[in-house]
């Protein structure tokens, strides 16, 4: 497409005199409808523990979990994703699956409370082993390693437990190959057929996840997750993990972290047309909120900003932990 020189009437300032004209015409307008708040849970009554880099994030029990929940129902946001952290962490990550879990319990609570929120579960093995890794570690005299095909029967177990529990949707955040098959042949042999999947498609191995590991305490105990997680540097890579996680059969695909990564939100959305989340991860949120507490960036409008940016470039839900406060000021009409 030729622009400049095209239109020798068009003076796009006619279009931007007024709030009401640009309004009018604005072409991404980010809604409540898209957004998921993430809540992390842990066994209790009454336990509000702050995370210290995500002010306003707490390990909440169900009790409170709800609270937080319904409170954001209220303001428009209609799903939640769920992360747990288990009083026992094993080699097994035995408490992931257990039908009397942290998550499990807490899915069931919830979804009594609050019938009409979308509940949706984080599918993964870090904070219930042991290590901290996303999969099953056997030690080898190279050193300790990562062990891809025996972690998926274990994630299609966690994942059949949350739905056994009443979780909406799945959302595998491990990166083991092959996990998105696995988990949709273990979901449709307990009867779950109708269970969507949201997969954690291009994950990337990511610094930004700093204050995540705090938050569900899962950071890893040796070595690092850059043999499962993806080279930040690579977009083809990328595209190639959507196109197998579609292969195996996820219903929505993620991009994570969202703000560094949106030409690869563009990307995927324009090359799969899939449901496509963008994930603004716990590092995003901790740098704007560290701002806005010293008073160097306006809270309110960098998060409109950093909505609006990341629908533009194609995501259809946008997972953040500022979502309560963006509905409420969406609401407003931000
Ligand atoms: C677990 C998981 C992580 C995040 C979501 N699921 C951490 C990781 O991979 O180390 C990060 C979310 C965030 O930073 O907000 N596999």
């Amino acid at each position: 497409m030729r622009i400049v020189g095209m239109y020798p009437a068009y003076r796009p300032r006619r279009l931007r005199r007024t709030a009401a004209l640009r309004r009018l015409v604005r072409e991404t307008n980010p809604t409540v409808a898209q957004l998921v708040l993430p809540l992390f849970v842990r066994s209790g009554r009454n336990v509000r523990r702050p995370v210290r880099a995500m002010p306003g994030v707490f390990q909440l029990s169900p009790d409170q979990l709800i609270r937080e929940a319904e409170r954001a129902y209220q303001a428009g946001v209609p799903a939640v994703l769920l992360f747990g952290i288990p009083d026992r962490k094993d080699e097994k990550a035995s408490e992931a699956y257990a039908a009397k879990g942290v998550v499990q319990t807490a899915v069931r609570q919830l979804k009594k409370a609050l019938p009409e929120l979308i509940v949706i579960t984080d599918v993964c093995l870090c904070e219930y082993m042991s290590h901290g890794h996303c999969g099953v570690v056997r030690q080898t005299a190279r050193g300790p390693e990562i062990l891809n095909d025996p972690t998926l029967e274990l994630l299609g177990r966690v994942a059949v437990s949350h739905a056994e529990a009443g979780a909406d949707i799945v959302a595998p955040s491990d990166m083991m190959d092959g996990r998105v098959r696995a988990i949709r042949a273990a979901l449709d042999a307990n009867g779950f057929v109708d269970t969507p999947i949201m997969s954690y498609a291009a994950k990337f191995a990511s610094a930004f996840y700093g204050p995540f590991r705090e938050a569900a305490e899962s950071a890893p105990k040796f070595g690092d997750r850059k043999t499962y997680q993806m080279d930040p540097a690579n977009v083809h890579e990328a595209l190639r993990e959507v196109a197998m996680d579609i292969a195996e059969g996820a219903d929505i695909v993620m991009v994570k972290p969202a703000l560094a990564y949106l030409d690869v939100l563009y990307r995927v959305k324009a090359e799969f047309g899939y449901p496509t989340a963008a994930y603004a991860v716990s590092g995003e949120y901790a740098m704007l909120k560290a701002a806005a507490a010293n008073g160097w960036l306006d809270e309110r409008a960098v998060t409109i900003e950093m909505l609006t940016a990341l629908r533009r470039a194609g995501a259809d839900i946008i997972i953040t932990y500022a979502a309560k406060e963006a509905a409420e000021w969406l609401q407003a009409g931000a």
